[in-house]
Order: structure tokens, then C-alpha cells, then sequence
């Protein structure tokens, strides 16, 4: 069963698979009467830390609230800076304004990297800033090491957006184990994806004791635990949130966790014969093509588009030619209406030309050889 039944284009972006397993584990879930975040959920946090080899893992309704969490353990609040990419997703800024905090956006080092630049990351950090958010973008390691010895050195916190990552590496390490926390995300196109929750991974053990009362109205024991009788009373001790995660999810996510390392495989493939064919046609430049594909988690094949102002015609003719759906990972968060007004003296050259020229071609597990190929062609007949 594929989200692409019916109404959708011939060949989306992104679709997500149900499997069986998938539906029988949502099932005995539904049967059991228990559907509040539970014992199964707990079982997935500890599967989950195992799979990235964390200390804790704290789960959580998206990586967005995964981001608020994790920037209040960092001490993120009123008059305080963080500096994010704006070359990510909305979410990773808006979660320092959650906070009372002020996102500053550091630049991408160019177009062969699309992460965030260690070297404009330094050049922003002022005695107001608290944290640094490292987007891992497109699954592909950002440089975590550089910047966690950048943090050290001015005493502020890292902060990981894993939203991309599970599975993704560096130095044989999992992503989501360099910084004081990292948020995965379980959204609906992502690598593991379940349609909306999320995951905080610590190995501090006062951030995992702390997001989870905050997750929970900043409860000091659950509902869970208080049904199983292991406790039968709480206080609130501060302002916490409802960020919780529930058992049918839990459970969908656990039988999705089972086959995640495969279907990575599978991306890993298709983004080598990607690589492989498109980096020889000219009029666009495929990022990351020279990382070793091994260490990244595949979750979006993103191109650039050496002109950008055909960005949008170049995608209206694969959709119309080919049928090919494609997406922009990402307008730059500075450039939207929310934020323009407060960052108009910002100019991050990088991102604005990535977010003018990136296109974003279909990449998921099940996609076809023979699907694929009609994507290469269609890029190639769009390019011209
Ligand atoms: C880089 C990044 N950060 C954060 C998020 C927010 O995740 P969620 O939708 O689980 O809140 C997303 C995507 O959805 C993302 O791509």
C-alpha cells in the first residue's frame, strides 16, 4: 500500500510504504485498549537510543517540538542568540522563538555542501549566543566534530537537527551523538517516518530527565506510570508542554525501525546511479558527490540548477513532460514573510543561490530502476 495511489503524480518525491508488519503492529496496538504514550513507547526510545548508540532517547510528537526541548535544556531564552542555517527547514528557527530566543543565520559553505559553515558559524557567535543548531542536510554529516570544539571553546551548547539522519555517520559514529542533544523526525517523508512524532537523543542525563517532564506538562511521573502503579501521584516542578508521542505510533515506528538499515541501502543506490548520470549532464551540479554515500542516511537527492531563474520552469516541465514530482529543499528561512522584514540587512549568498536553484527528484526505498531512469531522462530532455 503507497500514498501514490490515486490522485498523486506518477512519480512523487517522496511515498511512504505500509507493510503488513506495519499494519498488524497498529492493530495490536488499537486491540490492547492502551493508546496514550505507554510501554510501548518506551520500548522504542530504548530501541531507538541502541540504533544511534545514545544514552537516552526521549520521545517525543515532532522534531519541531524536539527542537523547543532541546534549546530550553540549553538554557535558550529571552535576549539569547542561536545560530542556525537557513538552509533548512522553517522549524529549526522557529524553535528558538518559541523560547524567547533570537535565531542568527550563519551562511552554507557553497554548493557542493549545503550544510551549515563553521567558519561563518564563528564569525556570528557574540556573547548572547547559547546554542549553535547543526542540520545534518539531506542525511549527509555536517561537521559536528568542527563544531563542537568551536562550542566548547566559547562554552555555548551544540544542538543537533537530525530530522535527516537516522542512520547517517561520521567517523563511524551516529549523527545525533556530538551534541548536547539532536532531534530526529518521524514526519511523513522522512527516512523513518510514521506521519508526524520525533525523538530527543541525549547522553546527559539531566536533558533526558528534564525533556521528559517537559514533554509531559513538566509532570514528574506519566500516565503510564502511574496505571502500572509504579508511582500514584506527581507534582508539576515548571512549565512543560503535551509533546508526547502515543503507542500506535510508537509501535508503527518500532516495525518501520526493523527494516530501516535496508531501505538506506536502497537509497544509497539509487543516489550512486543519480551521481552517476546526472553529474555528466551539463546545466546543474549535484551536490555531495564526492562524499562517500555509505555515511549518509539517502533521505532527499537534492541538484542545483546552474541558472537561477529557470528553477521554476525546469520543475513545471518534469511535472508536465514526465510526470515528475519534484520539491525545494529549501526556500531560505530569512526570505520568508514571517522573518523578512526583521532580516533584511542579512545576505547569506550561499543560501540565497542554493534556495533560487535546488530541486529536490523523487528518492525513496521502493522507487523502481525503471522509474528512476524516466526521472533521469526527464531531467535531461527538462534541461533543455
Ligand atoms: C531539518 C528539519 N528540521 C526540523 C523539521 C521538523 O520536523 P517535524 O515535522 O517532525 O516537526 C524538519 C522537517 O519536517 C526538517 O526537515
Amino acid at each position: 500500500m503507497t500514498a501514490a495511489t490515486g490522485t498523486f503524480p506518477e512519480i512523487p518525491f517522496f511515498d511512504l510504504r505500509v507493510e503488513e508488519e506495519d499494519l498488524e503492529a497498529v492493530a495490536e496496538t488499537l486491540r490492547s485498549g492502551w493508546l496514550t504514550m505507554g510501554p510501548r513507547t518506551e520500548k522504542f526510545e530504548a530501541m531507538f537510543a541502541e540504533y544511534v548508540g545514545a544514552r537516552h532517547a526521549v520521545a517525543v510528537s515532532s522534531c519541531t517540538a524536539a527542537l523547543h526541548l532541546a534549546y530550553l535544556c540549553a538554557g535558550v531564552g529571552e535576549g539569547d542568540e542561536v545560530i542556525v542555517p537557513a538552509f533548512t527547514f522553517a522549524a529549526t528557527a522557529a524553535a528558538v522563538i518559541y523560547c524567547g530566543g533570537t535565531p542568527v543565520f550563519a551562511d552554507i559553505p557553497g554548493k557542493h555542501d549545503l550544510g551549515i559553515d563553521p567558519e561563518d558559524v564563528e564569525r556570528k557567535i557574540t556573547d548572547r549566543t547559547k546554542a549553535v543548531c547543526a542540520v545534518h542536510f539531506a542525511g549527509y554529516p555536517a561537521p559536528v566534530e568542527t563544531l563542537r570544539e568551536l562550542c566548547d571553546r566559547h562554552g555555548i551548547a551544540l544542538i543537533e537537527d537530525a530530522a535527516h539522519g537516522p542512520g547517517a555517520t561520521l567517523g563511524g559514529r551516529a549523527i545525533g551523538t556530538f551534541g548536547l542533544a539532536s532531534c530526529f523526525s518521524f514526519f511523513s517523508n522522512k527516512v523513518l517516518s510514521v506521519g508526524e512524532g520525533g525523538m530527543l537523543v541525549t547522553d546527559d542525563d539531566e536533558v533526558a530527565a528534564r525533556s521528559r517532564r517537559l514533554r509531559s506538562y513538566g509532570m514528574t511521573s506519566g500516565t503510564w506510570a502511574r496505571h502500572s502503579q509504579a508511582t500514584n501521584t506527581y507534582d508539576v516542578t515548571e512549565l512543560g508542554y503535551n509533546y508526547k508521542l502515543d503507542e500506535p505510533r510508537s509501535a508503527m515506528l518500532m516495525s518501520r525501525l526493523g527494516r530501516l538499515d535496508r531501505e538506506i541501502e536502497r537509497r544509497r543506490e539509487l543516489i550512486m546511479i543519480y551521481r552517476r548520470s546526472l553529474s555528466e549532464m551539463d546545466g546543474l551540479t549535484v551536490p555531495y558527490c564526492d562524499e562517500d554515500v555509505a555515511t549518509a542516511s539517502g533521505y532527499v537527492m537534492p541538484i542545483l540548477l546552474d541558472d537561477p531563474e529557470f528553477q521554476r520552469e525546469f520543475r513545471t516541465r518534469l511535472r508536465e513532460r514526465h510526470g515528475v514530482q519534484t520539491s525545494v529543499f529549501y526556500p531560505a528561512t530569512h526570505e520568508f514573510t514571517a522573518y523578512r522584514e526583521l532580516y533584511r540587512d542579512v545576505s547569506l549568498p550561499n543560501t540565497e543561490l542554493a534556495a533560487r536553484t535546488e530541486v529536490t527528484i523523487p528518492l525513496f526505498a521502493h522507487l523502481t530502476d525503471e522509474e528512476q531512469k524516466r526521472v533521469i531522462e526527464g531531467i535531461r530532455d527538462s534541461l533543455r
